[in-house]
């Protein structure tokens, strides 16, 4: 069976900001049409940038951008809903626009740290004021003339990275940045894409990224958003857990090395995986990934497999549940502040079916087991959750409710009605 998956929810959220601060029309094709990047195509929108309805064909949009430091101060405040990405980027715009806003999301949202972006953003000239519990949202921003930052990321951090080298691109001045890891580098790909030069070097398991010369303008996109790897991820699982009778191909995945690390541990699981490179869009190579099924083992994961594969543990800790033996996750401290506590949504829907798991500060070890499942779990609001649990559910021998099947809808539409495609062929 061959399958596709939507737009890459973190391409498509740079391309609606980058094509909001270029200047002239943008093109982009293939954007996510699902909650997140509506939240951020609506923040944008309250703050002048001409973007259409996105539609759910993921056809061509065009954006007509401000400028970099053309936005228009927005006269209530933006409501970034779930979107973790669309906040911290956004806020990386803010802090170099020359008016005063204040940003605010969903429960979720609200309870996600900020400081780790606020901080050095702080330091680079911007004043954030909190108005309700420090660090966390809601916050007023007044942004304006910012100057060069020199900073050693504590976490590897995609979204704090992508916020400071878009405040040093909208500010002008230039920006270095250290990290521990090597997150994700879609931003880096797409500034290249609009002119901006961003050099990165390796520095042990981690990266130096910097921005030079920022130029005084940005050319306007023409961008294919890949489909999401990371939705993909759930297909992935499908096969490995035999929910599909035969092999299944992902078509046009986004196949970014700085995140592919789940093929690298479903492999390591015993996974039979296939993955062919297509070709590229948007700067990003583009392939397609094909399953056929496998005998699961446990395997140990450590920080740098993390790092690589963050919003995929949950999938690889769901897996494990199929690997007779102790599948230890260690170094996943980060999942503690995603859309829920990751590491303990899944210990607490695996202990709620009868699996074995053990929840550490920074992990999890899950013990294989051939028991069919059944039982209730809850999304805890996480789209990934109820994605990792409908696909377990969807195993066979398995009976699993996901309490909260909506919440895919941030990430994946039509989740819901792929997996009874990939089930029944
Ligand atoms: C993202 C970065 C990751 C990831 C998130 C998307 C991005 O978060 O978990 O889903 O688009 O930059 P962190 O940068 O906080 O690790």
């Amino acid at each position: 069976m061959i399958v596709r998956v939507p737009g890459d929810k973190s391409v498509s959220q740079r391309a609606l900001l980058l094509a909001a601060l270029a200047e002239g029309e943008s093109r982009l094709r293939g954007v996510l049409p699902s909650a997140d990047p509506r939240s951020t195509a609506g923040a944008l929108r309250a703050m002048g940038a001409v973007i259409p309805p996105l539609p759910d064909d993921g056809s061509e949009i065009r954006v007509v951008g401000r400028g970099l430091r053309g936005l228009e101060a927005p006269r209530s405040p933006l409501d970034l809903g779930n979107s973790g990405t669309g906040t911290r980027l956004l806020l990386g715009v803010l802090a170099g626009q020359p008016f005063e806003s204040v940003v605010d999301g969903d429960a979720s949202l609200r309870s996600r740290p900020m400081a780790r972006v606020t901080d050095p953003l702080g330091a680079m000239g911007a004043r954030f004021e909190w108005l309700g519990e420090v660090g966390r949202l809601p916050v007023r921003v007044r942004g304006g003339a910012l100057k060069g930052l020199e900073y050693d990321l504590p976490v590897a951090s995609a979204q704090v990275k992508s916020a400071l080298l878009l405040a040093g691109v909208v500010g002008g001045v230039p920006v270095g940045l250290t990290e521990p890891g090597a997150s994700r580098d879609h931003t880096e790909r797409m500034l290249r894409g609009c002119g901006v030069s961003v050099l990165t070097h390796v520095r042990g398991p981690g990266r130096r990224v910097e921005l030079r010369d920022p130029p005084a303008r940005l050319r306007p996109l023409d961008l294919d958003v890949p489909g999401d790897l990371s939705s993909a991820a759930f297909v992935v699982l499908a096969g490995l857990l035999g929910v599909t009778p035969g092999p299944v191909t992902v078509e046009g995945v986004g196949l970014n090395p700085t995140r592919d690390g789940m093929l690298d541990l479903f492999r390591r699981m015993g996974g039979r995986l296939t993955v062919e490179a297509t070709g590229d869009a948007g700067g990003e190579p583009v392939g397609r990934i094909t399953i056929e099924g496998g005998t699961l083992r446990p395997i140990e994961v450590d920080e740098a497999d993390v790092t690589a594969a963050v919003d995929e543990i949950p999938a690889v800790a769901v897996a494990a549940v199929r690997a007779p033996g102790v599948t230890r996750i260690r170094g996943a401290g980060e999942l503690r502040v995603k859309e829920t506590d990751r590491i303990r949504a899944v210990a607490v829907n695996l202990k709620a079916l009868g699996v074995d798991v053990v929840e550490t500060d920074d992990g999890l070890d899950v013990t294989g087991t051939d028991a069919p499942l059944q039982g209730r779990v809850d999304a805890f609001d996480d789209h990934r959750i109820a994605m990792v649990f409908g696909v377990l559910g969807a195993a066979p021998g398995n009976r699993i409710e996901v309490e909260g099947r909506e919440s895919v809808e941030v990430s994946f539409p039509g989740f819901w009605s792929l997996l009874e495609r990939l089930r029944h062929g």
